[in-house]
């Protein structure tokens, strides 16, 4: 039986990463005065259809359950974000600062930094509708960044306002309202799109490729609110970390005001982040019953994983990157001692220490083997000596004799 396409077996070693990057991910969203949430991993795909809009609709992983539902796994947070907050928002002090690390499906065709199945944080800003938010969640997306050891050398946020383009669209005599989606879906694919298709796309609204490359190039005064958000963001010492990039409005129908999205400073990689403000949605899904602004980002576990790797300066810090299975490796050299052993095991584990022994009887050298292999600092020698029991250093081969009765006393020592 093979592995689908797209999905991924964790074995020990990418769970401990999977791991390291999600707790890590909690750490900065609850510095930041965010609290936890999360959803059910299947939704109706009509949220989606009507709600998440352009590509995602495509990617959808849907199906029609036993009770002939159409219902889709969620590719997205936003969506259910908001109608929780639309089903008991009032039940909460506003602003809302809620996170959430959950995982996602897109049937996407699998490529570098792109699987059917990955995690995302989720940090979102509920019922506040100043610019504070937005530089607070910007900040936010870099301090989950700069958590890793990445430094602005390394990535780079890139800012932009979707009602600037709506003001280029007016200014050129479009009605925004009726075209502004499908023409910010052209800009959106500027980057990947051909020169031809992007041009052909762009005559149906009467403009031309240069009219637009113009713009991104000379943005002039529409995007004064960046200037806003760089104050604040200066202020907290982030200068660098962040730039103006008209081009960048995403794939998204939900985005109302500023969007940004973090990418690689080698531009090598997909998006690691993506973001912005949906002030409609909630009064959107709620027929007007709801109306609060809110805006928030999603990043992804996939890109941010190879960034780690090929980057020196965050493996420095990648101390669970790997995972060690026991810190503490009984050695039972004396079978009679076996329940002595297991007796000093159960307080050790009681203690809180990771400790492994054999199974089954082994030999001594053996039974070193395989505490190094589990990666163990200390092997504890149940033996001969016996009241005695040696504690060995692995990395050093130090070793000291010891009475049973005050081995649980030099642990809690030797791991201070
Ligand atoms: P998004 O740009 O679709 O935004 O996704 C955010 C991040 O999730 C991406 O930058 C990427 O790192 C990761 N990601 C997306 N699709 C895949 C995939 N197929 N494989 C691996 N990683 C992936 C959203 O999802 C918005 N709901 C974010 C948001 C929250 N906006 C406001 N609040």
């Amino acid at each position: 039986m093979q592995l689908l396409p797209g999905f991924r077996d964790l074995f020990p070693d990418d769970c401990a990463r999977r791991n390291y990057i999600l707790s890590r991910w909690r750490n900065v969203a609850l510095r930041y005065g965010f609290v936890e949430y999360d959803g059910p991993m299947l939704e109706s795909t009509e949220l989606y259809r009507k709600k998440s809009g352009g590509e995602l609709v495509g990617q959808l992983f849907d199906f029609v359950d036993k009770g002939g539902r159409d219902v889709a796994l969620r590719p997205e947070m936003t969506p259910t974000l908001a109608r929780m907050v639309i089903a008991r928002g009032r039940d909460f002090r506003k602003p809302l600062k809620w996170f959430s690390v959950s995982q996602f499906f897109r049937y996407e065709k699998q490529q570098r930094g792109r699987l059917r199945e990955f995690y995302q944080l989720n940090c979102d800003i509920i019922g506040e509708p100043s610019l504070a938010a937005d530089a607070e969640v910007v900040a936010l997306v870099i301090d989950a960044l700069r958590e890793f050891g990445l430094t602005a050398e390394d990535f780079v946020v890139r800012i932009s306002d979707r009602d600037a383009w709506i003001s280029f669209l007016k200014a050129k005599g479009i009605d925004a309202e009726t075209k502004g989606g499908q023409f910010l879906q052209i800009i959106d694919k500027l980057e990947r799109d051909s020169p031809e298709s992007t041009g052909l796309k762009l005559k149906e609204f009467g403009l031309t490729t240069d009219e637009v490359r113009e713009f991104i190039a000379h943005p002039g005064a529409h995007f004064e609110r960046f200037d806003q958000l760089a104050a604040d963001l200066g202020a907290r010492g982030m200068e660098g970390f962040y730039k103006l990039d008209p081009a960048i409005v995403r794939g998204l129908a939900y985005y109302t005001g500023l969007v940004f999205e973090v990418f690689d400073r080698n531009g090598k990689l997909r998006a690691l982040a993506g973001g912005g403000r949906y002030d409609n949605l909630l009064r959107d899904m709620s027929d007007g019953a709801v109306n609060m602004p809110a805006l928030g980002f999603g990043m992804g576990d996939v890109v941010l994983g190879e960034l780690i790797a090929e980057t020196p300066r965050a493996l420095e810090s990648r101390d669970r990157w790997h995972q060690s299975a026991a810190e503490i490796y009984v050695v039972i050299a004396k079978e009679e001692r076996r329940n002595d052993a297991l007796r000093s095991i159960q307080q050790m584990r009681e203690k809180g220490f990771r400790v492994d022994y054999p199974l089954s009887p082994a030999k001594v050298g053996k039974q070193f083997q395989t505490a190094e292999h589990l990666g163990a600092r200390l092997a504890v020698l149940f033996g001969d000596e016996w009241p005695e029991v040696k504690i060995k250093t692995l990395a050093t081969r130090e070793e000291i004799s010891i009475p049973h009765t005050e081995l649980m006393e030099v642990l809690r020592r030797l791991s201070k």
